[in-house]
């Protein structure tokens, strides 16, 4: 007889039972991190590379995660993504990122040849194997499942796996909206945090740390928190004046901007600094809302003066529900503004550490020449050079890491309401190691992609 879901579940080691309380062992025992490796990681969609790093026929990259390895390479038919061995004695065939349109990819081993599309093209001294060794199949390189969306390509091992689009849910909607396909890098960095991938990806799946990590966003919020600490919450109930609140809301903009080199592009903050002295109405509420739908509008007008593939930002925020953060299951953020947006893609390589990388991403002038990085900037963790925002959010982390293991520190305790999508997202790890269906599993992910600051909520099991 088949077991029940919750036979199924019970048998996670350090399960979500409580879903407010999340046991501290996800975050470092080595044979959780191994059920995510065996149960989770094969089965789920992984950013593998922004497509602009491939603009070629030709162009190639390695996307790795815990040992495995894939080439996403771009062919005169499309974008193929294929298994990194050689079909003979299973050397990786290529590494990092380069262009092979002239020579296909040759083993450095025994010189094996493949096109591009992973065909075996020359097998050196033919006959001395066996002729059933060789079936072109067969030693051409496997290919691997690839799906696109967002300017990216997706891969995932699971042939069964529901497709990305089911998985990602209305957050693809919500992004499109956004022209997210149009993207493109103005810079790429990455790091390796000594924490746990989990641990780092939660820390940017709430805004309840703002207080005490970004004190100088806080204070320019003039939205203020939902937190119940001022009064109702609501800044602007501190007595300002309409033509403060806008200074306010200019301030936290451009402090935004700079405090994560992006997310608030340059030439936008340039286009809010003149709305300094628009004309207001007296009521800071109503100040706000007048500022807003003035920055939206003059925004989008500025962009489309220089060619740049804007979207309508004023209708988009009418009619498109806003997430600050946009979380896409397992590993992949995207945060929206007004026109750019900044990116997150998150890795494990043990279990307390991981690589944590970041994108800004910007909508550019048509045609306008740029230099796409090649690869991240590889920087330490504490390094000065990161910009204010992420340098304040990855402090934190290691001394969070280390304090899991400090003593007497079982679980760790959320905010139903505010903590939620971090409670969300552990329960569906769960469900995945327990071996739930994966039809289950993908709109379970979908409520999950929803959760920013969001409550805990039923993912469906
Ligand atoms: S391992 Fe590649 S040709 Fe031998
Ligand atoms: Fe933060």
């Amino acid at each position: 007889m088949s077991q029940s879901t919750e036979e199924l579940l019970d048998a996670v080691p350090f399960r979500v039972t409580n879903p407010e309380l999340i046991p501290a062992e996800r975050y470092y025992d080595p044979h959780f991190f191994e059920l995510e490796k065996e149960k989770l990681w094969p089965h789920v969609w992984q950013m593998a590379c922004r497509l602009e790093e491939i603009p070629e026929i030709g162009d190639y990259v390695e996307y790795t995660n815990l040992g495995k390895s894939v080439l996403v390479v771009r062919t005169k038919n499309g974008v193929k993504a294929l298994h990194n061995a050689c079909r003979h004695r299973g050397v990786k065939l290529a590494t990092g990122a380069g262009n092979c349109a002239k020579q296909g990819f040759v083993c450095p081993f025994h010189g094996w040849r493949y096109n591009l599309e992973g065909k075996n093209t020359f097998v050196f001294g033919k006959q001395i194997f066996s002729e059933e060794l060789l079936d072109q199949a067969e030693i051409s390189l496997q290919p691997c499942r690839v799906e696109f969306w967002g300017g990216c390509a997706f891969i995932n091992f699971d042939d069964d796996a529901p497709s990305l689009l089911e998985s990602l849910g209305p957050v693809a909607e919500r992004l499109n909206a956004r022209h997210v396909d149009q993207l493109k890098m103005d810079w790429w960095y990455a790091t390796e945090l000594p924490t746990n991938w989990k641990l780092a990806m939660e820390a940017f799946q709430e805004g309840y740390h703002t207080m005490k990590t970004h004190p100088q966003l806080h204070q320019l919020s003039a939205l203020g928190n939902s937190y119940g600490i001022d009064s109702d919450g609501l800044v602007l109930n501190r007595g300002l004046s309409a033509r403060d609140t806008v200074n306010m809301h200019v301030d936290f903009l451009a402090r935004l901007s700079s405090g994560m080199g992006g997310m608030v592009h340059g030439t936008e903050v340039a286009v809010l600094e003149k709305l300094r002295d628009m004309d207001v109405p007296e009521d800071p509420l109503a100040a706000t809302m007048a500022f807003y739908a003035r920055a939206h509008e003059e925004i989008t007008v500025d962009a489309r003066a220089r060619g740049v593939p804007i979207f309508d930002i004023a209708k988009v925020a009418q009619e498109v529900e806003f997430h600050a953060v946009e979380f896409m299951f397992p590993h992949y953020f995207l945060l929206p503004m007004m026109g750019a947006m900044s990116s997150y893609r998150i890795r494990p390589l043990t279990p307390e550490t991981c690589l944590f990388e970041i994108w800004s991403l910007v909508l550019r002038p048509e045609g306008e020449a740029y230099d796409t990085p090649k690869a991240p900037i590889v920087l330490p963790y504490d390094s000065s050079e990161f910009p204010e925002i992420p340098q304040q959010d990855y402090s934190n982390l290691p001394l969070q890491q280390e304090g899991l293991h400090a003593g007497e520190f079982k679980f760790m305790r959320l905010s139903k309401q505010h903590e939620g999508m971090i409670s969300n997202y552990q329960r569906l790890i769960d469900g995945y190691i327990a071996g739930l269906e994966s039809n289950r599993l993908a709109r379970g992910a979908q409520i999950v992609n929803a959760g920013f600051e969001g409550p805990i909520t039923d993912i469906g099991f």
